[in-house]
């Protein structure tokens, strides 16, 4: 009996995990990406740089026949030094190689020597050349879903050394000036790589920190952890993101899974994104079952100069028996989901059915909801959507629109008119002001101080994919 439960609690768990294979958003990379990155990274990383650290060094030198000679170099600052542009490239199956060639490096500080009972000091000027850093980052996975790092290998070499002395007696530090070139180079040797690694745990570190869940509303959360390691490539970097909303009171699953889908990597952009029909479901799923997709229609949201009012008066051309039972008084629709609204995503086609239910009231003159009759509903539009800008914009079409009475407290109705009506007041009262605040768009969600350029969206089949350049503005140009 118990051997049972483990298989079967076995066969559970491989389906839950073979079940999540494929992703619901897909984020892309290029090496032109990380071109960019590098030409904007290189200030910073030369302000960086400039505010390094240098330890103190210190040492005695044991110099024939006269004994030992303490000395320490301190306060060391660097005060110039040139970059070439580090080379970062995609190494395939892997993650990143960095090549960082400091051309050269000047940095000036204090000497201080004790020999005997002579202690003397002064200045110096340090100059490095052709200090050469490679590094192997590996990126991958970790247990939670975030990017993980390690540095894989680390190279590093000091080329030219030179330092000069000033101030003190020149016969002093000529007595050291030989062992403290080796001194230096062994010192930078011995902390270059470790400094990188140190850089590499503090970025993993960053990245252990980022949120792998984004609550939308209080309804809704969406979860965008990565379900598989990154995908390396030659020229890309490729993340399967889960992708999926749930609706915060109860962690379920839709009754669908996703499918997979490639993302066409055409023309040579930054970033690639892609957003799958399943994520976008999954959010009608978690709204669904969040119970929040219903709302009230009252009289006074339909417009002015509507013919028809929500008043049983009104409603007296469809059903003559509405006014007869409840003279003169108003109505209220409920309006609510029957079931999860369901996008179908085609190649240059967006589909979005809505099922729904009208829930028809009479505002009784105590004002009680007495229930007179509901309607099924099903109807479909065709959305069209474009960016423009840094702005998504869009169109939306009544494709079609089917009406039934699936119950009724005041016996039996034709519903051919009213179906004709509400189609008519969809078209011209609804949709034109839902159209407008599409077509005014919605501004895209973008990081500080990060512009998108030429942006494109393309509808394929099963997702949407954007695809973008980025441009970086300095902080004080940005609102
Ligand atoms: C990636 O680059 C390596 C070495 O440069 C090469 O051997 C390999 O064939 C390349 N792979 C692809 C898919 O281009
Ligand atoms: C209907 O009720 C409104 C007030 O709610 C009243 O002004 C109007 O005269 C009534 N019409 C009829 C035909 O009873
Ligand atoms: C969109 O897809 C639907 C369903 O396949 C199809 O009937 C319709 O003709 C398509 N519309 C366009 C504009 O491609
Ligand atoms: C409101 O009026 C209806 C009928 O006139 C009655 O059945 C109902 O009990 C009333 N409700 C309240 C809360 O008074
Ligand atoms: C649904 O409405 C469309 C027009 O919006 C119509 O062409 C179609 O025949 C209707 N379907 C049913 C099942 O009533
Ligand atoms: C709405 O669609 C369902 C299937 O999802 C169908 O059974 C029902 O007849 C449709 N109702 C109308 C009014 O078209």
């Amino acid at each position: 009996m118990r051997k049972l439960w483990q298989v079967v609690f076995l066969i559970s768990l491989i389906s839950t995990i073979t079940s999540g294979t494929n992703p619901g958003m897909k984020g892309l990379v290029t090496q032109r990406a990380i071109d960019y990155a590098i030409q904007v990274g290189k200030d910073i990383a030369q302000r960086e740089l400039q505010s390094l650290d240098i330890p103190d060094v210190s040492g005695s030198a044991s110099i024939d026949p006269i004994g030992n000679v303490y000395y320490e170099l301190q306060g060391m600052r660097i005060t110039s030094f040139s970059l070439s542009d580090p080379v970062v490239l995609f190494d395939e199956g892997v993650g990143m190689q960095i090549g960082i060639d400091v051309l050269d490096i000047e940095t000036s500080g204090y000497w201080h020597v004790k020999y005997l009972f002579i202690s003397d000091s002064g200045s110096f000027d340090l100059m490095a050349k052709n200090i050469v850093l490679s590094v192997v980052v590996q990126i991958g996975m970790d247990s939670t879903g975030r990017l993980s790092l390690a540095c894989v290998s680390c190279d590093s070499s000091v080329g030219d050394l030179g330092i000069t002395f000033h101030g003190g007696a020149s016969w002093l530090y000529n007595l050291f000036s030989g062992t403290i070139d080796q001194r230096i180079r062994e010192e930078l040797d011995r902390k270059l790589c470790p400094t990188v690694n140190e850089k590499i745990n503090d970025f993993e570190s960053q990245l252990q920190r980022m949120k792998v869940t984004f609550q939308l509303d209080p309804a809704v959360v969406l979860e965008f952890p990565l379900i598989n390691p990154p995908l390396i490539q030659n020229t890309s970097l490729e993340l399967d993101i889960k992708g999926e909303w749930y609706s915060t009171a109860h962690h379920q699953e839709p009754p669908f899974t996703p499918c997979p889908f490639k993302l066409p990597v055409e023309n040579n952009f930054m970033l690639y994104f892609g957003l799958s029909a399943f994520s976008v479901n999954s959010a009608a799923f978690a709204y669904f079952s969040a119970g929040v997709l219903k709302f009230y229609v009252t009289d006074e949201m339909v417009p002015k100069s509507s013919p028809i009012r929500l008043t049983t008066n009104s409603f007296g051309m469809f059903i003559p028996e509405l006014p007869k039972r409840y003279p003169n008084m108003s109505m209220q629709i409920l309006l609510l989901a029957r079931e999860p609204p369901l996008t179908k995503v085609q190649a240059d086609n967006i589909t979005e059915s809505v099922f729904g239910i009208a829930k028809m009231f009479v505002v009784l003159p105590n004002k009680t909801l007495a229930p007179a009759f509901a309607l099924e509903i099903n109807s479909s539009f065709k959305i069209d959507l474009s960016v423009s800008g840094q702005k998504l914009c869009g169109s939306i079409q009544l494709t079609s629109f089917n009406l039934s009475l699936s119950s009724s407290e005041i016996g039996p109705f034709q519903t051919t008119s009213m179906e004709k009506i509400f189609r008519l007041g969809l078209q011209i009262a609804v949709l034109p002001k839902v159209n407008e605040k599409l077509k005014s768009g919605f501004p895209i969600p973008e990081f500080k101080g990060i512009a998108l350029v030429n942006p494109l969206l393309r509808v394929n089949q099963g997702f949407l994919m954007f695809a973008t350049d980025v441009k970086y503005q300095s902080q004080s140009a940005g609102e």
